[in-house]
């Protein structure tokens, strides 16, 4: 009889007073962050968190991941919360488990390296705020970029969790770059810089359960530091490949909560809890409590957010995953863009320029940002590139990779594009080899000019300087100067239970047709968007409030866009309607931009869905082929739009901050 089963069956207790494991597995819980971040897009509330905030702090985790990643972003952009109230909140609730966070390096919780003086600030305010562990990693491995907030961490008492991204060139570790070697070496590193615990993040679940013995097993034999295994489900791997590791003596992992686990978050704790019972593993958890903490999960809380599950999928495994070797999230990132773009016949191609792309950028890991950084440009490639050049449109952020400004690549960048990424970048055309955040000039001054008074503390100017265009709206929004739109209002169970309601009542064929065009009333722009599911068939439903109740202005097949005026598509409208009370808004009008004639000049149209960040350009200035007139957000992505045309600017049709759809014109030249 092993070890692990060392305890009779009949000794063995269920409840929390059981004996202490010799060897006690400590388990991180990372429902609140990396959970539901994997699984419904980051949009958790705070107000779903606190239900199972104090049961939460019982259990016994070695911590709690409540912040960091794409939180902070998705918070104030999508959800029209403050990212600093949620710590503060929830620390009213979690008086006993650590908190923890995924700091990104210098890129802070964003998607480029900020300016020291940024950094610094923004770890001692996280500390202030409540943060207790700061799990760091750098998408490049590249050390030198935890040098400005490493220090800081470590005074201000809190613990510094290194984190060595894995990643993979073939099916398993070895291969020409990620061999087991390089691992121990980085682990090595990381214990030099005085790391508290040293995690392994498999962002993409690539991790196979022998890997993950071996792996463990050289980091536990060549370095002090706890060892800590982060793993995503994606693959299907995860819960072996923490079984192995448990055997090789990892110190902690990472799980979810049962509602929060598996697909491309996590393995399950409630599993792990009872396979360890009785033995030297044990993590002494009361699975009972555990199980009132999924019923209040499952029955209060994940009922309002399964609209934003993927429906799409049966299967809870990516396959893919295990034939790419990239992460899944980053794949589903390119599904989407090829979508927005109307081009998903072209994924084949992506998946076959994807390795090439990577290459040729230094063999970088694939994770936040450099996953997208990759993947956008593979998109680029495919769609812009013409047999005879390559890179024709290349992303702001690859040329800030090629100069260096991430960090340094695995393997040197193919020197031919690099020198056509960098050809007229602003910073210059010969790289750097310095650590990034040397050549970046201090930020916060000139962030505080540009916010003013609208910042009211240090975390509104963090904010701020992170996250200038959506970070100033949501100030505004903050402090009453501007409306905070319906869409980003959090929904109720009886709003949920409406919905449901709704979609009986279609299945009844008790929802009214409307067939009169005339009787349509305006859609307005508070107007919602569902995504409704009658059996086999898929609806897209727009609910305007009208007076109290919620009240269907269109349903369209999902498949048919532009539904409100489309006469094909049906348009029903919940009977009776309450009465009218404050009419909505009128809808802004639609931006006309219609097809211009040949003499009206030459459209700077955008090749994809995003956001304006700036024009570079203003009306009436002179401007040259080539030279970039607007930038665009896409997938988190700067582009730079070039002018197809020398001329003088006519007009510019939006303003920073603006959403556009594919082919809309930006800009007029002529
Ligand atoms: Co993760």
């Amino acid at each position: 009889m092993t070890e692990h089963t060392q305890v009779k069956m009949a000794e063995m207790k269920y409840d929390k007073d059981r004996p202490k494991a010799k060897h006690e597995l400590k388990v991180e819980d990372i429902s609140l962050r990396d959970g539901h971040q994997s699984l419904f897009a980051t949009r958790g509330r705070t107000e779903d968190m606190i239900p199972v905030a104090e049961r939460m702090d019982e259990i016994g985790f070695w911590a709690v991941e409540v912040w960091g990643g794409a939180t902070f972003d998705a918070m104030h952009r999508f959800l029209g919360e403050d990212p600093w109230e949620r710590l503060r909140t929830l620390k009213r609730y979690f008086k006993k488990t650590p908190f923890s966070m995924l700091l990104r390096g210098q890129n802070l919780v964003g998607y480029r390296n900020y300016a020291d003086d940024v950094a610094k600030l923004f770890v001692k305010k996280t500390v202030d705020n409540g943060m207790e562990v700061f799990r760091t990693f750098d998408a490049l491995n590249d050390y030198r970029n935890f040098e400005t907030v490493v220090p800081v961490i470590k005074e201000c008492g809190a613990h510094f969790q290194g984190c060595i991204c894995y990643t993979l060139t073939e099916p398993r570790i070895g291969g020409d770059v990620y061999t087991l070697e390089y691992y121990i070496q980085k682990a090595k590193d990381l214990e030099a810089m005085g790391a508290d615990s040293i995690c392994v993040k498999d962002m993409a679940g690539l991790l196979a359960p022998y890997d993950a013995y071996k792996l463990i097993k050289a980091l536990k034999d060549n370095v002090k530091p706890l060892i800590h295994l982060h793993s995503h489900f994606t693959s299907g791997m995860s819960p072996m490949s923490h079984f192995k590791a448990i055997e090789a003596g990892v110190d902690i992992i990472d799980t979810c909560l049962t509602p929060y686990a598996y697909r491309t978050s996590h393995a399950a704790l409630e599993p792990f809890v009872m396979s360890l019972l009785g033995t030297n593993r044990d993590t002494g958890f009361d699975i009972n409590a555990l199980a009132d903490i999924n019923e209040i999960l499952e029955k209060q809380i994940m009922p309002k957010y399964k609209h934003l599950l993927d429906n799409t999928k049966v299967s809870g495994i990516d396959i893919n995953v295990l034939l790419h070797q990239t992460p899944g999230g980053m794949l589903s990132n390119l599904v989407n863009q090829l979508r927005d773009m109307d081009a998903l016949d072209k994924m084949d191609d992506v998946l076959k320029e994807l390795p090439r792309v990577r290459k040729e950028l230094g063999q970088i890991p694939l994770v936040t940002p450099t996953s997208q950084i990759v993947g956008i440009q593979t998109v680029n490639n495919v769609l812009f590139d013409t047999p005879e050049e390559r890179y024709k449109m290349v992303t702001a952020q690859v040329k800030d990779l090629c100069y260096g400004l991430y960090g340094k690549t695995s393997v040197p960048i193919d020197p031919e594009v690099q020198k056509k990424a960098l050809k007229g970048y602003e910073r210059g055309e010969k790289p750097i080899t310095c650590r990034p955040a040397q050549v970046l000039e201090p930020e916060l001054e000139k962030a505080k000019q540009e916010i003013g008074d609208l910042a009211v503390d240090d975390e509104d100017l963090i904010l701020y300087a992170l996250f200038p265009v959506t970070g100033k709206k949501f100030l505004m929004q903050k402090y009453g100067k501007e409306q905070v739109p319906e869409s980003l209002k959090p929904i109720t169970l009886e709003d949920v239970a409406k919905q449901d309601a709704l979609i009986e009542k279609a299945k009844k064929g008790e929802l009214v047709e409307k067939t009169r065009l005339e009787d349509i009333p305006e859609k307005s722009e508070y107007a919602r968007t569902f995504n409704v599911f009658v059996e086999g068939d898929y609806f897209e439903v727009g609910v305007d409030e009208v007076g109290g109740a919620p009240v269907i202005t269109y349903a369209a097949p999902a498949a048919a866009p532009a539904p409100v005026a489309a006469p094909a598509a049906p348009v029903v409208q919940a009977a009776p309607a309450q009465p009218a009370a404050p009419a909505p808004k009128p809808a802004p009008a639609a931006k006309e931009t219609p097809a211009p004639a040949e003499s009206a000049g030459t459209p700077v149209k955008a090749p994809m869905p995003g956001m304006v960040i700036k024009y570079e350009k203003n009306e009436g200035d002179a401007v040259n082929e080539g030279e970039t007139v607007v930038v665009i957000e896409a997938m988190k992505m700067e582009n730079a739009l070039p002018a197809p045309t020398s001329g003088v600017i006519k007009s510019i049709n939006y303003k920073s901050g603006d959403s556009v759809a594919k082919g809309e014109v930006l800009a007029v030249i002529e």
